[in-house]
């Protein structure tokens, strides 16, 4: 039987594949572009046309598939939105279903994850919910366009910490929860990088790896809702999210620090500087 990875092209599904494919597993890769899963994974996985928002997609993808990784799509902000697709996994009796959480939502009702993991165990599916901290590849995604054109990291998040992961190390920890499905039913693993750092700190880590002065601004919310809406031009319900998420982490909700994944793979997770050293391009101008 073959596993379905949805989001296969983002940031933690496109390791969950690549990891999927190294324990021998077979892979349907699903999303709404099909071409941009057949230009990064060629032959090696079964590129699905995937569409939260579109039943009609659903059987096709789950056509002789005994497990899924989940992951909600950043835009989609309502938990009802992933409903119809849980429906759609318990009459294809999936065996295990390994959801993309996040961390502290077992005591946060706020954050749409909550309700799904609570969906997903009321519709009795086997789970292994994997509930990360902030990914590393926030500072070299969203946020490398101040670092690369200004030297400055420009987050709201106060002086708090954040124990960072790298969305490899996510993509390893599924991988293993899914290809051991039996020992990892009904489970839930909150997974963090090695350090619990401010981004003073990530500042210091990312001078050091450019060879360039980078600082913290530490911006408050308004100024930074209004520069990444008016002059990022980014949606405004992503940024309000991202509003509500620091101001979380401002609580201390994003700083606990983890052994899960060393519990699940054997393996040291990534540093933040590991992480920077490797991703040296986003951050070059
Ligand atoms: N960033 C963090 O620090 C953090 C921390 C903890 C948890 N999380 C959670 O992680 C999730 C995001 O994961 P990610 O960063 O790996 O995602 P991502 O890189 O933003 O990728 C989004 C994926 O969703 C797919 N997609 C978009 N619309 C879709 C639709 N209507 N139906 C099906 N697929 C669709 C996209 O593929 P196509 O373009 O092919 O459709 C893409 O592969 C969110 O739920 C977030 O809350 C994030």
């Amino acid at each position: 039987m073959k596993i379905l990875v949805t989001g296969a092209s983002g940031n933690v599904g496109s390791y969950v594949v690549k990891e999927l494919l190294n324990m021998d597993e077979i892979v349907v890769a699903g999303g709404t572009k099909t071409q941009k899963l057949i230009n990064k994974f060629g032959s090696k996985v079964e590129a699905v046309l995937f569409d939260f928002t579109d039943e009609t997609t659903f059987d096709n993808a789950l056509k002789d598939v005994d497990r899924v990784f989940l992951m909600r799509p950043p835009h989609l902000g309502k938990p009802e939105d992933l409903y119809p697709f849980i429906d759609a996994m318990k009459r294809h009796n999936i065996k295990l279903v390994s959801f993309l959480s996040l961390m502290g939502v077992e005591n946060n009702t706020i954050p749409p994850h909550h309700k799904i993991e609570k969906y997903i165990e009321k519709m009795d599916i086997s789970y292994a919910h994997v509930r990360p901290g902030f990914f590393m590849q926030n500072i070299s995604g969203v946020h490398s366009v101040e670092i690369r054109e200004k030297d400055e990291i420009f987050i709201p998040a106060g002086k708090s910490k954040t124990s960072f992961i790298d969305a490899k190390d996510i993509g390893l920890s599924v991988a293993t929860l899914l290809h051991e499905h039996v020992k990892y039913k009904n489970t839930a693993h909150t997974i963090t990088g090695p350090h619990a750092l401010d981004y003073y700190q990530v500042a210091e880590t990312l001078s050091k790896v450019t060879g360039r002065k980078i600082t913290y601004t530490k911006p408050g919310f308004l100024k930074y809702r209004r520069y990444y809406i008016n002059k990022r031009g980014l949606d405004k319900t992503y940024v309000n999210v991202t509003v509500a998420l620091y101001f979380m982490t401002r609580m201390g909700t994003a700083k606990d620090v983890t052994n899960e994944f060393y519990k699940l793979t054997g393996k040291k997770p990534q540093t933040l500087e590991e992480f920077a050293r490797d991703n040296l391009q986003s951050f070059v101008k």
